[in-house]
């Protein structure tokens, strides 16, 4: 890959911070975006801006067959069978809330449980805890092992008659593990328990295969896949979608309405209730083409050889903790320095035009248990170098030196 060339395509990187070149290691937590994005989104609000699936004037037609081309475009970036299956949601934290409330009302009952992951980013945790206290059900948890891996071999003992859904994350948003979601999907599917997947981590950074893999629902967001903020994925199985309740309700999710009752459209519209983000969508699907234009399989390469660099570099500084023993890592690493508070880092590296997030990532629980209170996270993107590698390397050894 031509990295430098690439860059070119991002006018963000254009910039320094605190007088140096701005080095970005914060893609985990939303990247940014390329010109074709950009203008994407300006040239639908300059020449089409129309609702879509609602007048028969020419600009909300074209907002209405962009729109569905665009789900059309999801649809073979994750290949789902049929574009009904993709709803277009506000992000992944929406499109979990979305099966989290349906789930809640129509399929989670007294005594039942919810099987989740140790290593849940918030929403992918917090949605089951609201949706499980509200149906007095129960959470169960696949615990970690000493890499700081999933134990899935004790998945089985956590599955019983009263198990309604597995919901895990495909990558860590922490330490970047990836998770062996054959093995766990079908030990779910071996108790005929649906599974919901956050892929909000992975498909930045891999080719996913929702029919390969043949999980019952997943999830990501826009903004995290050099998209906008404000859209999101949720795929579904048909027959999940035809069954699950709306999470909201109200314009352009129903066929007809009297003033006793509303008969509901069939999905992906039944979940799509006001007027759509037409340009979020569209956006999305510029982002998607240029994903596919540069090669999933070459970014994800990219990527892992850069947090190999800044692996076995971190790795070589005397008082350096990585944690995730594992081999390779999808996306992020995190790390800390051994008596220096992560905050501090992070505000060192700040200074030298190096932007990483520090805390507990918003997986507390998963953080807690690997590292105490929070971490440093570098978190790398497609544009992203072996010399922005270096940079940071020798950032943290100043910061050590500084702090410690
Ligand atoms: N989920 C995002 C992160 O991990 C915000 O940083």
């Amino acid at each position: 890959m031509n990295i430098e060339r690439l860059r070119d395509d991002f006018p963000v990187l254009r910039q320094t911070v605190h007088g140096r070149p701005l080095v970005y290691l914060d893609n985990a937590a939303t990247t940014h975006k390329p010109q074709s994005v950009i203008d994407r989104l300006v040239s639908f609000y300059s020449e089409r801006n129309s609702s879509a699936h609602r007048s028969a004037h020419t600009l909300a037609q074209a907002a209405g067959t962009d729109y569905e081309n665009a789900r059309v475009c999801v649809q073979e970036f994750l290949n789902a069978p049929s574009s009904s299956e993709i709803v277009f949601t506000s992000g992944a934290t929406d499109s979990i809330n979305l099966v989290a409330s349906a789930f809640r009302d129509d399929i989670i009952r007294p005594n039942d449980e919810v099987v989740i992951s140790a290593m849940e980013h918030h929403s992918n945790l917090v949605p089951w805890q609201l949706a499980c206290s509200r149906a007095a059900a129960s959470i169960r948890v696949i615990p970690l092992d000493e890499t700081g891996g999933l134990q899935v071999d004790t998945m089985e003992r956590l599955m019983n008659p009263h198990t309604r859904l597995v919901a895990v994350t495909h990558v860590s948003n922490v330490t970047g593990i990836v998770n062996p979601l054959p093995e766990i999907i079908s030990i779910a599917h071996s108790h005929d328990v649906p599974v919901l997947i956050d892929g909000s981590q992975a498909a930045p950074h891999m080719g996913i295969d929702v029919t390969a893999l043949d999980c019952d629902f997943y999830v990501f967001s826009g903004h995290k896949i050099y998209s906008e903020t404000g859209i999101g994925v949720l795929y579904g199985k048909h027959r999940w979608l035809e069954a699950l309740p709306p999470f909201r309700s109200g314009g352009g999710m129903l066929t007809t309405v009297t003033l006793e009752k509303s008969k509901l459209e069939a999905p992906p519209l039944r979940f799509e209730a006001g007027t759509q983000n037409v340009a979020g969508a569209l956006g999305l699907e510029a982002a998607l083409a240029y994903l596919s234009n540069v090669g999933l399989k070459r970014i994800g390469k990219h990527e892992e050889e850069l947090l190999r660099r800044l692996e076995s570099g971190l790795r070589t500084m005397d008082g350096v903790m990585v944690y995730g023993d594992v081999d390779s890592r999808c996306g992020s690493l995190s790390f800390n320095i051994s008596g220096a508070h992560h905050t501090d880092v992070g505000m060192v590296l700040d200074r030298l035009g190096i932007a990483v997030r520090t805390g507990a990532h918003c997986a507390q629980p998963y953080v807690r248990a690997i590292a105490g209170e929070g971490t440093i996270r570098a978190s790398v993107g497609l544009y992203n170098t072996a010399r922005e590698i270096d940079d940071l390397l020798a950032a943290v050894e100043m910061a050590r030196a500084l702090l410690c």
